[in-house]
């Protein structure tokens, strides 16, 4: 069994990155994120207080997530292209700190990891999900760095973008995502550290399959 599990803030490009080792290695890349970002958009459609939890289980009690072949399924709907927004990001955030919101993905994640060799990103992968994944890696970059990115990918798509406004976001949401109650954004124990404030893409990708290589012994 190969599991790799991949935690760290938002805007690192964890999702680039374990989709490239997942596609290079043929293991199976799963996005906990995505999930949250499809829970987080239905209760944006239903106008659903994302802190009222009676209010947000109610709608959890007649909802499906999926994640399969790299796309996020809500209701069997594909949803992948509709959740990369900033609104979406700060609404997964917020909800995702309610426990029957976090059991419902960790219930997919679980299942997933249990059958399959998988690369899996989000914040708790190493501490929650597959605590006994065989590769653990806590991947950040300075927020600077991160907003950065962020701002380049939307000016390239076309879109307006304030580089301020988008480092107060990723801050906001790393304060949220690391300070909730339940199984909070922290590095795992005996998580390897990556830094990838200075990396290219391709370096980050050679950087985590280095480190899946020495862990584990294979040619990656
Ligand atoms: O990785 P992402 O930016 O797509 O995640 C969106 C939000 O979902 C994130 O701000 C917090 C939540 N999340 C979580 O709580 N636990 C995970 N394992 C993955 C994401």
């Amino acid at each position: 069994m190969l599991r790799v599990a991949i935690d760290g803030p938002g805007g690192t490009g964890k999702s680039t990155i374990a989709k490239a080792v997942a596609s290079r290695l043929g293991l199976e890349y799963i996005d906990t994120g995505a999930m949250y970002r499809s829970i987080a958009l239905k209760s944006i459609r239903l106008t659903v207080d994302p802190e009222d939890e009676n209010a947000v289980v109610d709608m959890l009690s007649d909802t499906v997530i999926d994640f399969d072949d790299n796309k996020v399924f809500l209701d069997g709907e594909d949803v992948s292209g509709l959740i990369r927004t900033n609104e979406i990001s700060m609404q997964a955030s917020t909800i995702s700190k309610l426990g029957p919101v976090r059991a419902k993905v960790d219930e997919v994640s679980k299942r997933l990891a249990a059958t399959k060799n998988v690369v899996m990103e989000g914040r708790d992968i190493g501490t929650a999900v597959i605590p006994e994944a065989e590769v653990k890696i806590f991947m950040t970059a300075d927020p600077a760095v991160r907003a950065k990115r962020r701002y380049d990918q939307l000016i390239e798509q076309g879109k307006s973008a304030n580089l301020e406004e988008i480092k107060e976001e990723i801050e906001k949401r790393d304060y949220q995502d690391s300070h909730r109650e339940i199984n909070p954004l922290k590095q795992a124990e005996d998580a390897v550290f990556l830094d990838t404030s200075e990396m290219s893409i391709e370096e980050n990708i050679d950087a985590v399959c280095d480190i899946i290589a020495a862990k584990t012994g294979a040619e990656a």
